[in-house]
């Protein structure tokens, strides 16, 4: 096997006088190009969809851009240098398809190719091991005006473009994600219009959705010709619990999370669409062809699972298509984003993919939490929500391994304070802070706290459970309880 490509098999439980995660985990934290890169149409670049989003008044708080954003296309060298310096043995990143192929297709930009050329370099000679992501929703704009992710060629087009970065690269990086998070392009960007492009069609969605698993199908078959390591997809999972147990609450539940979690799962592992989507969108829902579902089952190598929060969900039919509003809990805490703090669920959905999907390699590609930070850091920033946020979610996952998940790595979102979509600036997910005047960078209390982590291999963080009892052996008390049981069936 390639030494790019982490080999520490399946970890197993460790003895109790162990820490809790194994060598060879791979501890990173997770960015992405248009959040912090900046210069989006520098070298030869051509416009993507959130360059243009952003340049549309009203779309993004307080007329915010990436134009600038943390510089990150000019200072990798120094970020990469901070990497190291906190201890991180991996980084995940994603490459803006509009600066390797301007108009998305067609001729490459060697300018814009070579800066992720440079940038794997600089991560493999401080020890870093680069996850690459090839669409973090920066579709580019030649390609929005040609309809987008709801044009059929886009698959296509997309399995070109990543074949030009395994050509390029694939000697270099071990492993590579197709798309991140396809539920929020479709339900951002296509039903709700508050992501670019800014749709708000009902009809759309489904479309963009399947098109974007034929895509992530396209390339992953074009991997298999031309790469030699390992591919996967990242997809954002949140339990889905029900607020009541009356019937239509615990109904609405099963919705949200065959909408969420189960559309884009199932397809890439069991080759069908949840049931319940056709009730969801109803007419607006298409009849796929089983030929491309078939596609769409390709074996990968590993999935990736942001996590960030659940939904505790009741049925309402003021909220169509999904009839579904999440309640607020009077007894958690919630981050700046109006998250509901929920360490367990990570362990929940961990334990849920390996029932329902099988015990494919796992890692956590995001987690984290925007908390109040101030703008200037001169005296530091401590941040103590943070710093338990991961400490609580650390111990989740670690709970996960013990009870015999394969998970291979755990990423923080995110390396640094970024452009946060249509949110702008205003919240602060970095473990290292950003002061947006100056450019500085300066590692929070939580950057140090998490180098402990990675130094001690988890032994930092106290008791191996995070519900402070035994470690966990299936999901618990919660709807996904209810799906992995419901099953197929
Ligand atoms: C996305 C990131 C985003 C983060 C926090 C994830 O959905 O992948 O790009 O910044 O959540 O909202």
């Amino acid at each position: 096997m390639s030494p790019l490509v982490p080999t520490a098999g399946p970890p197993g439980p460790p003895a109790a006088s162990q820490p809790p995660f194994p060598r060879g985990f791979l501890w990173g934290a997770a960015t992405s190009a248009y959040q912090i890169e900046g210069s989006p149409l520098a070298d030869g670049a051509g416009a993507s969809i959130w360059h243009r989003f952003a340049h549309s008044p009203g779309l993004v708080r307080g007329g915010e851009t990436g134009d600038v954003a943390c510089d990150h296309y000019r200072r990798f060298a120094e970020d990469v240098a901070l990497m190291s310096r906190l201890g991180l043995n991996a980084y995940r990143f994603s490459i803006s398809w509009s600066r390797v192929l301007p108009t998305g297709r067609g001729t490459v930009n060697e300018r814009g190719l070579d800066f992720y050329r440079r940038l794997v370099d600089t991560l493999l000679a401080h020890g870093i091991r680069p996850l690459v992501t090839l669409f973090h929703w920066d579709l580019p704009a030649a390609l929005d005006d040609r309809g987008g992710w709801l044009n059929p060629d886009l698959a296509d087009w997309f399995a070109g473009y990543a074949e030009t970065l395994f050509r390029a690269l694939d000697d270099r990086v071990g492993m590579w994600t197709t798309l991140n998070e396809p539920w929020v392009v479709a339900d951002g960007g296509y039903l709700h219009g508050v992501l670019a492009p800014g749709h708000r069609n009902l009809f759309e969605a489904p479309i963009a959705s399947h098109q974007m698993l034929r895509a992530h199908a396209a390339a992953v078959a074009a991997y298999r010709a031309v790469g030699r390591h390992a591919i996967g997809l990242v997809v954002n999972l949140e339990p889905k619990h029900p607020a009541t147990d009356r019937p239509e609450d615990l109904a609405a539940a099963v919705r949200a999370d065959a909408y969420m979690n189960r559309q884009y799962l199932d397809p890439v592992f069991l080759g069908a669409y949840p049931a319940e989507l056709r009730e969801i969108f109803g007419a607006a829902w298409p009849d796929f062809p089983a030929a491309e579902l078939e596609q769409i089952r390709q074996p990968i190598d590993f999935l990736g699972i942001n996590y960030y929060t659940r939904g505790v969900t009741r049925h309402d039919p003021e909220r169509p298509p999904l009839c579904a509003a999440t309640v607020r809990q009077l007894r958690s805490a919630y981050t700046e984003t109006g998250w509901e703090v929920y360490p367990r669920g990570l362990a929940d959905v961990l334990l849920w993919v390996k029932s329902r999907y099988g015990g494919l390699p796992l890692y956590v590609t995001e987690n984290g939490a925007a908390f109040y930070d101030p703008p200037t850091a001169e005296a530091g920033i401590d941040d103590p929500l943070r710093v338990g946020y991961l400490r609580r979610h650390l111990l989740a996952a670690a709970d996960a391994l013990a009870a015999g998940v394969d998970l291979r790595g755990y990423f923080a979102w995110s390396l640094l304070d970024n452009f946060e979509w249509s949110l702008g600036f205003d919240k602060r997910f970095g473990l290292v802070h950003v002061d947006y005047g100056t450019l500085a960078r300066t590692p929070k209390a939580s950057a140090r706290f998490y180098s402990e982590v990675i130094a001690s291999s988890g032994a930092n963080l106290g008791r191996r459970t995070a519900a402070g009892g035994a470690p966990l052996e299936a999901p618990q008390d919660g709807l996904l309880d209810a799906v992995a049981l419901q099953g197929d069936g």
